[in-house]
């Protein structure tokens, strides 16, 4: 790294999507208590002296594979064995646990009878197709098409690639240094009778201690700690809290004189405060300065995170007023939208400010000319 490449940056890494670091699986843990209906994984991996650096902000690039008794399901519902070499392939570089139109139009040409009739029906209405893909996976397909046959050779070709998965990365490279943590969220449904899991988060989830994962790290743009001496507004609900765990930790292990204000939420205090020990020590040992939770689902009315933000609006105004950045992580299909709009009524009620004001300072201000409005959404 040259002298002057700023602090915020890992040096370049050899390893990346096409060319990742075989790491090793430390932990994974669950995060829910018993009686939660979700199922959140504090993943622990070993990159050792070896592996890929990383600042906090980061994500990590996670390569996934299918699991096993997926791959033989569908290779028993066509009537193939699989070599170990076909075997391989499916696990590795074709998404199972999904379909797509390619893969039913191949049914459609090599179904018989009924079945044939049926998927070539469905291939001929664009819009039942698409919906036909929206929640199958290559199983449901197959049950849908008893006796179908497929030459082996032509299968993977048929089925698309897997693309590797990003995570925040939940820990400080200093905390304890050699390791990367993960929030993983595990996708998990049933449609057409059969449990589904998806395809990242359920091959993290099945790991076992020592297992091999091909990770790397997918610097940050923008989304870097504020100077030592800034204040930090973080909210972060649900798996979101994963990058506000590493700047906490690495605020405290350094001794940043700023404040931290997080906010949390999830469905319920008792089964899904993530971290919520850790939080409660970091308040103790003074590290953490505010901590407001929102949980959705412990009373009657829905409360989230800018709900919080809206009740404790006077004092977040005056940090914002006085240089703070403003942190947001999680979903960004509706979380991030409504949290934004929260600012919005914050600049305006607490800042005095006119609707046009507020839209100026928020997206323009803070966003842009400051840039302590700081985005890392999914
Ligand atoms: C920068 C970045 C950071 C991220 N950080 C995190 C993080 O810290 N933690 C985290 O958990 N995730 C994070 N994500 C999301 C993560 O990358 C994956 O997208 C997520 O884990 C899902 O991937 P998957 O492979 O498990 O699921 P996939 O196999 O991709 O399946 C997901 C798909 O399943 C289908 N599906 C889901 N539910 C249903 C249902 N009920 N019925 C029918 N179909 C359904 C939908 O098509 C959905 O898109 C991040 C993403 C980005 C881009
Ligand atoms: N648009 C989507 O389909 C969507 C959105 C979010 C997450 N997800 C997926 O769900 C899985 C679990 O995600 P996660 O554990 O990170 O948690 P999450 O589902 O984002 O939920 C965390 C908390 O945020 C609340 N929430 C829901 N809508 C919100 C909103 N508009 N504004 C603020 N808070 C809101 C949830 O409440 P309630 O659950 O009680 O409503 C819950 O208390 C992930 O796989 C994620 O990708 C999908």
């Amino acid at each position: 790294m040259s002298a002057t490449a700023p602090a915020t940056q890992a040096p370049a890494s050899p390893f990346n999507r096409n060319h990742p670091f075989a790491s090793r699986l430390r932990e994974n843990a669950h995060l829910n208590k018993k009686g939660s209906a979700k199922d959140t994984r504090h993943i622990v991996i070993e990159l050792g002296s070896a592996g890929p650096t990383y600042v906090c902000g980061d994500s990590l690039g996670v390569v996934p594979r299918n699991p096993d008794h997926l791959v033989d399901e569908f290779l028993q519902k066509l009537g193939l064995t699989g070599d170990t070499s076909l075997r391989e392939i499916l696990a590795a570089t074709v998404i199972l646990n999904r379909v797509g139109k390619k893969f039913v139009k191949a049914v459609a040409d090599k179904a018989a009878g009924p079945a044939r009739d049926k998927f070539q029906a469905l291939c001929a209405d664009e819009k039942r197709l698409e919906e036909y893909v929206l929640d199958r996976d290559v199983v449901d397909v197959i049950n849908d098409a008893p006796g179908v046959k497929f030459d082996p050779a032509e299968l993977p070709g048929l089925l698309n690639k897997i693309a590797p998965r990003l995570y925040s990365i939940a820990s400080s490279p200093d905390h304890r240094p050699g390791e990367v943590h993960l929030t993983v969220a595990v996708v998990q449904y049933t449609t057409h009778g059969r449990p589904k899991q998806g395809l990242a988060s359920g091959y993290l989830a099945g790991l076992t201690q020592a297992a091999s994962v091909p990770v790397y790290v997918q610097p940050t743009r923008h989304f870097h700690l504020p100077a030592p001496d800034r204040d930090a507004i973080m909210v972060g609900p649900g798996t979101g809290i994963a990058p506000f765990r590493a700047f906490l930790q690495h605020r405290a292990k350094h001794g940043h004189t700023g404040r931290n204000w997080l906010f949390f939420g999830d469905q319920h205090a008792a089964t899904d405060f993530l971290y919520g020990e850790e939080f409660g020590a970091a308040q103790k040992a003074g590290h953490l300065h505010k901590l407001s939770t929102a949980f959705s689902r412990d009373q009657a009315e829905k409360i989230y995170v800018q709900h919080r933000m809206e009740q404790e609006g006077a004092e977040l105004w005056r940090w914002l007023d006085q240089g703070a950045y403003f942190y947001v992580c999680g979903d960004a299909k509706r979380m991030a939208k409504d949290v934004h709009q929260a600012l919005l009524k914050i600049a305006a009620l607490h800042g005095g400010k006119t609707p046009e004001q507020a839209e100026e300072y928020v997206s323009v201000t803070l966003a842009k000319t400051d840039k302590r409005y700081l985005k890392d959404v999914y």
